[in-house]
């Protein structure tokens, strides 16, 4: 990746757990004009304050055979704990979301963020980049050519049915059998790395990657840079659904504009539309636990 945090950017690192400071100690030694700091323990409100961007990842990650959807019970309050103390310390922060189930997680957070009078759907996002990665990489594959010169608009959300990449957008041609075959790789890919991981977890260096990316087009839109755009889960028209993912053009203030995703293929529309309800129930899910708690 070529980009790299500004000169003087902070970034700090935050867990329950106490090997945060010490992983912030190992990442200091990188030569960057970065300053990290690890912050650990039950208030995680010293690693926020001042924050302009807020990644959240904490949570408990999929076993094989099991649904990102499996993961609500003990990530929706994770989820809904630290987006609260965001809402207190740092209410103007740009936060992405990572945390599965990001259909749901995203929508938590909104409405935690609504209960404490500080929402801003232009500040919120759910992370799918690594839909946008692995797409590249895996038509790349099949194409013989370099993942980098191969993009993919992902829209959706970010499980299974629900995440469509619009291959007929990728610049290769896709007959509707190779498509179909294609879109199931991308829509299992997150499977496939656990069940690969047989019990040890999910994609944690691809998602690494994704989130960098992701997180360095806030910097850089931050930063007054223009013409960033980034596929994310963010709240919409709600033409679709509550929390759509799309291009976004990103901006100083988080959503400059949703973007447009043109034209679909006959498969895609089929698709989108057998996903839709889906996703929407997703998010009926985490409105469902705010507005009961
Ligand atoms: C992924 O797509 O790899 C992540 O959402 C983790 C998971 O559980 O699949």
């Amino acid at each position: 990746m070529k980009t790299q945090l500004p000169n003087g950017t902070e970034l700090s690192l935050y867990d329950i757990a106490p090997v945060t400071p010490g992983v912030a100690a190992d990442l200091s030694h990188i030569p960057t004009a970065v300053k990290v700091s690890g912050f650990a323990g039950e208030d995680p409100s010293p690693a926020l304050v001042n924050a302009d961007i807020v990644l959240i990842s904490a949570g408990v990650a999929r076993k094989p055979g099991m649904d990102r959807s499996d993961l609500f019970n003990i990530n929706a309050g994770i989820v809904k704990n630290l987006v609260s103390v965001c809402a207190d310390t740092c209410p103007k922060a740009l936060i992405g979301i990572i945390t599965n189930p990001v259909n749901t997680t995203v929508a938590i957070a909104a409405d935690v963020l609504k209960k404490k009078g500080v929402y801003d759907p232009a500040r919120l996002f759910g992370i799918t980049t690594l839909d946008i990665i692995r797409s590249s990489t895996f038509v790349a594959e099949v194409n013989g050519v370099n993942p980098e010169d191969v993009s993919v608009p992902v829209i959706g959300g970010h499980s299974g049915i629900t995440i469509l990449p619009l291959l007929s957008q990728s610049g290769f041609d896709f007959d509707e059998a190779s498509a179909s075959a294609m879109t199931s790789r991308i829509q299992n890919a997150g499977t496939e790395v656990v069940e690969a991981k047989a019990g040890g977890g999910s994609a944690t260096l691809s998602m690494g990657q994704a989130a960098a990316k992701f997180g360095l087009s806030l910097v850089r839109a931050l930063n007054g840079e223009e013409g960033v755009i980034e596929c994310t889960y963010v709240e919409g028209s709600g033409d679709r659904a509550r929390f759509f993912a799309q291009p976004v053009l990103l901006g100083k203030n988080g959503v400059e504009k949703i973007l447009g995703f043109g034209d679909l293929s006959a498969f895609e529309e089929k698709t989108l539309n057998a996903a839709l309800e889906t996703l929407r129930s997703d998010i009926k899910i985490g409105e469902e636990f705010v507005s009961q708690a």
